[in-house]
């Protein structure tokens, strides 16, 4: 029988976080191999997203042998919009996107907006699920702008940065500062304090 013991699969059929996320587990020095696998997930209405990662987490298990995890993000419009679209951030950008977001703001110097992003994580070795938990805070640009990454990435601007939206940096510059990327380091110092056993 093959061993898979050191695979582990990210359910998603978004590239872009796929792509970003092997980015940041390339030369890392950890003994588990990425793959991504797609597979109809069920996308509950929650309060918050981890426990919507966790209920389409949950909702593969039977579909999947081995350690797998997926990533819930959301973004938040902190001022003026009491954190929308969050928890529905899909279906605002399928629906009104980043134009719409924009011309819901009418004081652009006043603006404070974040993401938040959660893996979930379900570890074969400990037959436990496991949640790592990212943010990265900033503010709504007042024009859309830059043509790299997906999603809210060009109206986002960084707090760590003094003007450029997401979209306007390269998958590894975002990759530096994001809110996957921390969630991410955080899932990758744990597969090194529980490495493959040979
Ligand atoms: P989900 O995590 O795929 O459910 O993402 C919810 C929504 O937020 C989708 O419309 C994504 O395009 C968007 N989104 C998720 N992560 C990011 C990101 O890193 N940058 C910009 N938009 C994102």
């Amino acid at each position: 029988m093959v061993n898979k013991s050191h695979n582990i699969y990210f359910i998603t059929g978004n590239k872009n976080k796929f792509d970003e996320v092997s980015n940041i587990f390339l030369n890392k020095d950890i003994n588990y191999e990425l793959y991504q696998k797609e597979l109809q997930t069920v996308e509950i209405q929650a309060n918050n997203i981890k426990d919507v990662a966790l209920f389409k987490l949950n909702s593969v298990k039977e579909k999947i042998e081995g350690s797998f995890f997926i990533e819930d993000a959301g973004f938040f419009v902190d001022i003026p919009l009491n954190g929308f679209p969050g928890v529905y951030s899909s279906y605002v950008m399928k629906t009104i996107g980043n134009e719409g977001i924009l011309n819901l703001i009418n004081d652009f110097k006043n603006t404070k907006a974040h993401f938040s992003a959660v893996i979930a994580l379900y570890f074969q070795p400990l037959d436990e699920i496991i949640t790592f938990e990212g943010e990265v805070k900033g503010k709504v640009s007042e024009t859309i702008r830059g043509e790299h990454g997906f999603g809210f990435d060009p109206i986002f601007i960084p707090d760590k940065l003094s003007n450029n939206t997401f979209a306007e940096l390269s998958m590894s510059e975002k990759n530096k500062i994001s809110h996957r990327s921390i969630a991410l380091n955080k899932f990758i110092k744990f597969l090194k304090k529980n490495p493959v056993k040979k």
